[in-house]
């Protein structure tokens, strides 16, 4: 018969390590797919997917587990909107008693929205070791909200995964132990490459009764360029700029819609000839219309990584990057904050005949997530980046 001390640890190898996967937003969604996949073959690993309920919306949540084709979240925090600290106090207040019920033996946070901040403090406080997803991106622009979640979610973290060699620098000169950080690839990029052929499929371009290639693809959410009237108004002027040169596609997050219709100016981006301002866009339809673009303007993160290996031009409406390897590596420009400079940019670009080749940054190779669960199966082994005193 076994005795207790071999039952303990028969027990120990037998069991598989919880990891909560935390999504809270968009961009979350697309980034937790492959690793929940990848880690449901893994027999050290076990997942539970929380939803804190940031996005809420069918268009900004439902759908983008449907085109994901992400299991139901196993619990929903259903915590909505709020200002910066509400939102985050909320998260953390329903997270807490979710994560002493279910004792995860690790948290696994992705990118670096308020969902991102809050998980993770909670996890340290309990004591609970924290990866980080797409640790390391510096925009070294504090009045961003997602610079500050960013630089204190990755001063607590154990593992933090990278998605370029740029960000283990800034980890590093952080003072972030080397054995912490593992350089993996991006998990964006595994879903984007895993998509296309279902992406191509919806003819989003067609079926807005517009010819592939000929077109403009817009995205703009930061509250620096929507939430003043200053800014929402370059950005208007922008818009009917580039309408006057090719049509313009313009899916408008909540944020955008909300303020354009507070300021007056939805009327003037409705009536706008050559504009067609759209709603939100599910995964796979957002990603063709990509594709097919002749250029692409945005203030999304996201977004510069994927026209990067789509091989589209894209200019970021920002004057920094926290991706600057979508600028060296890639198709991405920061224009200007003012319309001219930002209408003369995207005019150059237009002008520019040779199609931008697609490329591929280190790693941005589909298999970001295997690494990921390869180190999270030697972390439960107590391999991998042991946890500081
Ligand atoms: C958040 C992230 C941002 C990310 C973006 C992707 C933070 C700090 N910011 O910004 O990094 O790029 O998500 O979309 O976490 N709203 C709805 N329905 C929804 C969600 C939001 O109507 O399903 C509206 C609400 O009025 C809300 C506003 O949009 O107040 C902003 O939402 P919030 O989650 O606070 O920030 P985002 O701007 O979406």
């Amino acid at each position: 018969m076994m005795g207790p001390a071999a039952q303990i640890a028969g027990d120990r190898k037998e069991a598989n390590m919880l990891v909560h996967c935390i999504v809270g937003a968009r961009p979350n969604f697309v980034k937790i797919g492959p690793i929940v996949r990848a880690a449901a073959t893994s027999r050290r690993l076990r997942t539970r997917l929380i939803h804190t309920g940031q996005h809420y919306d069918a268009q900004m949540s439902r759908h983008f587990f449907e085109d994901l084709n992400l299991p139901e979240p196993d619990r929903h925090l259903d915590v909505r909107s709020g200002t910066h600290a509400v939102q985050t106090a909320r998260i953390m207040e329903t997270y807490e008693p979710v994560l002493a019920e279910e004792q995860p033996g690790l948290v696994l946070v992705v990118g670096d929205v308020n969902s991102t901040l809050a998980c993770a403090l909670v996890a340290a406080k309990a004591g609970v070791p924290i990866g980080h997803v797409e640790a390391g991106l510096r925009s070294f622009d504090r009045t961003m909200p997602e610079e500050i979640n960013r630089i204190v979610t990755d001063a607590l973290a154990d593992l933090l995964f990278t998605t370029c060699t740029d960000a283990d620098e800034n980890l590093r000169r952080e003072g972030v132990a080397q054995q912490k950080i593992h350089f993996v690839g991006n998990v964006m990029i595994d879903t984007l490459l895993a998509s296309l052929p279902l992406a191509a499929e919806r003819r989003t371009a067609e079926r807005l009764g517009l010819v592939p290639g000929g077109y403009a693809a817009v995205t703009i959410h930061r509250p620096t360029n929507v939430d003043e009237p200053a800014g929402l108004e370059r950005v208007v002027t922008i818009l009917r700029a580039l309408a006057g040169r090719l049509p313009v596609v313009f899916p408008v997050h909540p944020r955008t819609a909300r303020r354009a219709q507070e300021l007056g100016l939805d009327a003037v981006l409705r009536d706008c000839p050559g504009l067609h301002v759209v709603e939100p866009m599910r995964y796979l339809e957002f990603v063709d219309l990509l594709r097919t673009a002749r250029l692409v303007l945005t203030d999304s993160g996201g977004v510069q990584e994927e026209t990067t290996i789509l091989g589209v031009p894209c200019l970021t409406l920002r004057p920094n990057t926290e991706r600057p390897v979508t600028i060296t590596a890639g198709t991405n420009e920061l224009v200007p904050l003012d319309a001219r400079g930002a209408i003369e940019a995207a005019q150059r670009r237009l002008a520019d005949r040779a199609a931008p080749q697609p490329h591929r940054p280190p790693l941005w190779d589909g298999h970001a997530a295997e690494r990921i669960v390869a180190v999270l199966e030697a972390f439960a082994d107590g391999a991998a980046s042991p946890r500081e005193p």
